[in-house]
């Protein structure tokens, strides 16, 4: 009997510190336990992953969470999932798929018919190194999806969170932003030979880069905007990287990933942390490496180019004079919503059901 009694112990003891290393190495759970009643969540990308999780947690809470999937079937599914869990009836899902303008507006308009108000909008949903696709409206996939039809979703749900004060917004970032450049003269690779990893890191820091410049828009407004990184999370989001059917990474390297690779469910508390410590009330344009603030990387914090990547999203998008100004405490109609005139006179927004976005290297000599 006795003799089992040290190695049990060395195990226990093991098993403990690897688990205690684990929290240390990717971030434990949430440290608020604030819930949420009569609070509307809006998360993109819900149907798995971090998306999925992160809904879960905050229907938990007691929130009313709307889901927002391109796949309806999987979007319904996750949804009654998570009502059975958690006994909230108030979990709902719709349609909004990221790579697609009109999709996009047919979600805002459906949320503006149902919901008396959007407390917290989670951009969850995201791509990574996806091949050269583009997006219905001829955006770069990655860049599209990630970045530009969230700037839409957020710029088109801005009144009903600036009515629903105090509000927040959160952006997934990633830590990959760090290797990230913007390239002005070609955002959707038209010209350049495609890299999947640097489009995917350029939509990460663009990003961040948004969540600084919107922060300065919306200051004095009670909006708020943080990015975050969940840290290393094992998702679906490997699916075009090849390493992640591979026999190496699902057997040799199964320790390393228990150590440096969390469940979604750990991956998910970094948005609900920001989503809902009394804390961070008020607390915006900032960056969290999982839930702790961190400087992110110095390209990110250019403000000459935060700007500049607004402008280029307003023209790619066709939103000329339709996105939120410099906000002044005074003025109470510094955001407009698109109205349907001017949707028909832009060409943009006119092009989305016939021909994409022709890319800027072709018109150039
Ligand atoms: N996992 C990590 O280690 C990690 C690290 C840093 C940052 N992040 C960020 O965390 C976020 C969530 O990622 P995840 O790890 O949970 O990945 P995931 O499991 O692949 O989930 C991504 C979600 O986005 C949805 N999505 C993709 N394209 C879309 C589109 N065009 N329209 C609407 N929804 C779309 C997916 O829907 P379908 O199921 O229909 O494809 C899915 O629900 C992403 O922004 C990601 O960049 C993750
Ligand atoms: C988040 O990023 C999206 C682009 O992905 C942008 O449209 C949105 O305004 C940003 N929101 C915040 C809070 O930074
Ligand atoms: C962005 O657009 C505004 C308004 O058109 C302009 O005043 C500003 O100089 C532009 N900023 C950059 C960095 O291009």
């Amino acid at each position: 009997m006795s003799k089992y009694i040290l190695p049990v112990s060395v195990f226990g003891t093991a098993f403990g510190c690897a688990v205690l290393l684990q929290n240390y190495v990717t971030g434990g759970p949430c440290p608020s336990k604030a819930k949420i009643p009569g609070k509307t969540i809006v998360i993109t990308g819900a149907n798995t992953g971090i998306g999925k999780e992160t809904a879960r947690e905050l229907a938990r809470r007691g929130g009313r969470i709307i889901m927002g999937c391109r796949d309806m079937e999987k979007c319904e599914a996750a949804a009654r999932e998570i009502r059975g869990k958690t006994l909230n009836k108030h979990v709902y899902a719709r349609h909004i798929d990221l790579a697609s303008i009109k999709s996009i507006k047919a979600f805002v308009q459906k949320i503006k018919e149902e919901e008396e108000h959007v407390d917290v909008l989670i951009n969850n949903a995201g791509v990574m190194r996806c091949p050269a696709w583009k997006t219905e409206d001829g955006f770069d996939m990655q860049f599209g999806v990630n970045y530009l039809g969230h700037f839409l979703l957020t710029n088109l749900l801005l009144d009903k969170l600036k009515a629903s004060t105090p509000s927040r917004i959160i952006n997934l970032s990633s830590v990959a932003h760090v290797t990230g450049e913007v390239d002005f003269d070609d955002l959707n690779w038209d010209c350049r030979k495609f890299d999947t990893r640097k489009a995917y890191s350029q939509s990460k820091l663009a990003i961040v880069l948004f969540t600084r410049e919107l922060a300065k828009r919306l200051e004095g407004t009670g909006v708020t905007v943080n990015a975050l990184h969940p840290g290393v999370v094992g998702t679906d989001l490997g699916r075009h990287t090849g390493m992640h059917q591979s026999q190496l990474s699902s057997t040799v390297l199964s320790p390393f990933f228990y150590l440096f690779v969390k469940s979604p469910t750990l991956g998910a508390q970094s948005s609900v942390y920001l989503a809902v410590a009394k804390e961070l009330e008020g607390i915006s344009g900032r960056y969290y490496d999982v839930m702790t603030e961190k400087d992110p990387a110095p390209q990110a914090l250019d403000e000459r180019m935060s700007e500049r990547l607004w402008n280029a999203s307003v023209t790619l998008l066709g939103l000329n004079g339709q996105t939120v100004s410099h906000a002044h405490p005074t003025s109470q109609s510094a955001i407009a919503t698109v109205s349907p005139e001017l949707t028909k006179t832009n060409p943009v927004f006119t092009t989305t059901t016939s021909e994409p976005v022709k890319s800027t290297c072709l018109d150039k000599p």
